[in-house]
């Protein structure tokens, strides 16, 4: 069965549903027992509303059959969905390998906060799967990958690091949230957790903050559920009911997303001002052959490198746009852009290109108005 068909139709149980298509928005606190007997008894399914209710159910079974994974947990949002694994694993003393390319709050979250428990902190070039053997030391814990980098859109070579990080019994992490557990399957690579931020195509309407951590194993999952329950961290049902109604439709959203961002990033090749389109499915991208070999797909979601201009320029362009909003989240049904540079603080390698980049989140417009729109603002570039 396709993902397509999956998603339509997982998750409706017939005695929560009581003939409606989508379930109930259940909300708890309290849960009441029957007998005193069962207080303490952890017979009982739930016994505390933070556990979540069908609702809640309904979502993970979802994230579960996406990402075919053996479980997953929700998170407040997808940087909690990031931090909350690497919690549960770490202890004092351990070391944490992260990709250079990954998402700035979480690799800020590490040096700020898992530091302070004494946890000692290292990079590795997301590109380069010959040096992480060398990066590795007797007290890596984990390797946290995020493939591709949601602003310089690398791709890692994710089962080598597997296979490396297995013979070393150490967790590997993949932030999947570009590709939406849709086009990548970084579980059945045998990826330990693969997360995404919720918030984005799943939600889809840029109206929702979630995560989600979707396990490979009993193992994985019992460290998790165990900082999870210890840790007090909960979604609201409604936010609940949101995605799910969301994730029903991610599938054709996604497949819109993925041809007019590529009807943008092809006519983008073409125009002097650009250096160089960063997109993994355009043949010319140097991790093209990585994508092709493990992902079934492409977002909507890449960069672009401008020829080298001023500041002042390349403010005026992204001030010029109509129909792309400036924002920071994606993965809505409408188009973003951002230049990147000053959140760029990669260490090694450090970042080659001169020219600014400009991150798009291509959303369900027609993608002729949004070229239209671009072809527009870079006429500001000839005008001073
Ligand atoms: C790749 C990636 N991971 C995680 C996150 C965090 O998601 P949230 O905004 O839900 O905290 C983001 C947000 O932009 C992201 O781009």
């Amino acid at each position: 069965m396709s993902d397509h068909t999956k998603l339509a139709h997982l998750s409706r149980d017939e005695q929560v549903l009581q003939g409606a298509v989508n379930p109930p928005i259940h909300r708890a606190s309290t849960i009441l027992f029957e007998r005193a007997e069962d207080l303490y008894s952890n017979k009982t399914k739930r016994s505390y509303g933070i556990q979540g209710m069908s609702v809640h159910d309904s979502l993970r079974e979802a994230f579960c059959t996406l990402e075919q994974a053996h479980s997953v947990v929700l998170a407040p949002s997808g940087l909690a969905a990031c931090t909350m694994p690497l919690l549960a694993i770490c202890s004092a003393g351990d070391h944490v390998l992260l990709s250079n390319n990954i998402y700035g709050p979480t690799r800020k979250f590490c040096q700020n906060q898992l530091t302070k428990f004494n946890i000692e902190i290292g990079f590795f070039d997301p590109e380069s799967t010959n040096d992480i053997a060398h990066d590795i030391k007797p007290n890596t814990k984990a390797i946290f990958m995020e493939s591709p980098g949601s602003l310089t859109m690398e791709l890692t070579d994710i089962p080598a690091i597997v296979a490396i990080a297995k013979e070393r019994n150490i967790w590997t992490l993949v932030d999947n949230t570009w590709a939406a557990g849709w086009f990548l399957k970084p579980i059945t690579m045998g990826v330990d957790f693969s997360i995404q931020a919720a918030s984005k195509y799943p939600c889809g309407h840029s109206d929702v903050l979630m995560g989600m951590i979707a396990t490979g194993s009993k193992a994985a999952d019992r460290v998790l559920q165990k900082f999870n329950a210890d840790s007090g961290n909960f979604v609201s049902p409604d936010d609940a009911w949101l995605v799910l109604r969301g994730l029903r439709t991610m599938g054709a959203r996604l497949e819109r997303h993925q041809t007019s961002a590529l009807k943008v990033a092809n006519w983008l090749s073409k125009r002097t001002e650009v250096a160089k389109v960063l997109h993994p499915a355009l043949p010319e991208h140097p991790n093209h052959d990585l994508w092709q070999r493990d992902f079934t797909g492409s977002s909507g979601l890449f960069s672009f490198i401008l020829r080298p201009i001023p500041e002042t320029q390349v403010l005026k362009l992204l001030n010029a746009l109509k129909y792309f909003g400036l924002g920071f989240s994606w993965g809505g049904y409408e188009s973003l852009a951002i230049h990147c540079d000053p959140q760029l603080t990669r260490t090694a390698p450090k970042w080659p290109d001169q020219g600014t980049i400009i991150r798009l989140s291509i959303g369900l417009e027609d993608p002729d108005d949004l070229i239209a729109d671009l072809s527009q603002a870079f006429k500001t570039q000839t005008q001073s």
